[in-house]
C-alpha cells in the first residue's frame, strides 16, 4: 500500500512524482532535462537528487523510471535514445546501486500507456495503442493489459516510421520520420521558421517573445491557439493532420479499439485532436465498411508517464519482496 516513485524522463523535462496504489500523485517535481552533450551520469544524478529530495517527505519502496528512449527486452539497459546521450546504458542496475530500492526501467511511452489502462482513458481497453507527442512521438501497444514488447523490447517506436522519403532529419539518423511531422519539435521548428522568415502571420507570435525566436516554445504555441492566433492554430492543424496520417495507418497493422493520445502537445485538445480526426476518417484503409477505433485524449493528461511508472514499480517491489 506504500506510496512509490516515478520518474518520467523526456527529451526536455523530468518529472518526478510520489503516487499511491490508485494512481493519485501525493507530490510531484520536476526540472530540465540535463543537455543530450552531457553524459549519462548528469542524468543519473539528477534521477538520484529528485528521489532523495522526495524521500524526505516520503517512505519510498521502490522506484519506476519511464525512459524516452529504446528500452531492452530484460528492461534493464537503455540501448538508444534519439533525444538524450544513453547508447547500451546499464540504467537499471547503475541506479539500483545507488538508490538501494527496487527500481523499474521501462520506455516512456510504455508507462503512459499503463497509467491510461489501470486509471485513465484506457480503462477496459484490450486493445489499446498510446501515442504520445512530446519532444518525439511515443508509442506502445497494450494488448489484455499487458505491453506488447516485441522480440527485443523495442516495439513502438512509431516515432521513427518513416511518412515523407526525404523529409526532415531526424536524430535518430533516418529522414522523415513522423515525429518530424507530428510533436512538440516538429511544432517548435515550423512554428520558428515562419518567425525567422518574417512572415507576417507570425507577427503575433514574435511580438510574445519580444522578437526572440529561439524562445517560442510548444505550450506558448497552444496558449496562441486558444486565444485565436490564427498561424498558431494553423500548425496544430497540420501536427493534428499528420497525427491523423500515422494513427491511419497504425490502424491498418494493429486494429485496436482505441488510440490514446499524450504527451504535452494533447494539452491542445481538440485544436489537435479535432484535425486529427478528420485526417485519420480520410485516411483509414477500408473507411466506411470497418468498424473505426476511437481517438482519445489522455485522462491523465502529461503526468501519465510518471504515474505509470510509478505503479510498475510497486508491481516489481512486489515481486522482489516475494522473492526474497
Ligand atoms: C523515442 C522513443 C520515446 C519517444 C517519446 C522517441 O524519439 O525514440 O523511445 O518514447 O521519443 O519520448
Ligand atoms: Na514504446
Ligand atoms: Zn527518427
Amino acid at each position: 500500500r506504500v506510496p512509490t516513485v516515478g520518474i518520467d524522463i523526456g527529451g526536455t523535462k523530468v518529472m518526478a512524482g510520489v503516487v499511491d496504489a490508485d494512481g493519485t500523485v501525493l507530490e510531484r517535481v520536476r526540472t530540465e532535462t540535463p543537455d543530450k552533450s552531457k553524459s549519462p551520469k548528469v542524468v543519473e544524478d539528477t534521477i538520484a537528487e529528485l528521489v532523495l529530495d522526495l524521500s524526505d517527505r516520503h517512505d519510498v519502496h521502490a522506484v519506476g523510471i519511464g525512459a524516452a528512449g529504446w528500452v531492452d527486452a530484460d528492461r534493464s539497459k537503455v540501448l538508444f535514445a534519439p533525444h538524450l546521450a544513453w547508447r547500451n546504458e546499464p540504467l537499471r542496475d547503475a541506479l539500483t546501486s545507488r538508490l538501494a530500492v527496487p527500481v523499474m526501467v521501462d520506455n516512456d511511452a510504455n508507462t503512459a500507456a499503463w497509467a491510461e489502462w489501470r486509471f485513465g482513458a484506457g480503462r477496459g481497453q484490450d486493445q489499446l495503442v498510446m501515442i504520445t507527442l512530446g519532444t518525439g512521438i511515443g508509442g506502445a501497444i497494450l494488448e489484455g493489459g499487458r505491453v506488447k514488447r516485441g522480440q527485443y523490447g523495442v516495439a513502438g517506436e512509431f516515432g521513427h516510421m518513416q511518412v515523407v522519403p526525404g523529409g526532415h532529419r531526424c536524430p535518430c539518423g533516418n529522414r522523415g520520420c513522423w515525429e518530424q511531422y507530428s510533436s512538440g519539435n516538429a511544432l517548435v521548428r515550423e512554428a520558428r521558421e515562419l518567425a525567422a522568415a518574417d512572415s507576417p502571420v507570425a507577427h503575433h507570435t514574435l511580438e510574445r517573445v519580444s522578437g526572440q525566436i529561439s524562445e517560442i516554445t510548444g505550450p506558448m504555441i497552444t496558449e496562441l491557439a486558444r486565444e485565436g492566433d490564427a498561424m498558431c492554430v494553423e500548425l496544430l492543424q497540420d501536427i493534428g493532420h499528420w497525427l491523423g496520417v500515422g494513427i491511419a495507418n497504425l490502424a491498418a497493422a494493429l486494429d485496436p479499439s482505441c488510440f490514446v493520445i499524450g504527451g504535452g502537445v494533447s494539452e491542445a485538445d481538440d485544436l489537435l485532436i479535432g484535425p486529427a480526426r478528420d485526417a485519420f476518417r480520410r485516411q483509414l484503409t477500408g473507411r466506411g465498411y470497418r468498424p473505426e477505433a476511437r481517438i482519445v485524449r489522455a485522462q491523465l493528461g502529461t503526468d501519465a508517464g510518471m504515474v505509470g511508472a510509478a505503479d510498475l514499480a510497486r508491481l516489481v517491489a512486489r515481486r522482489f519482496r516475494r522473492a526474497n
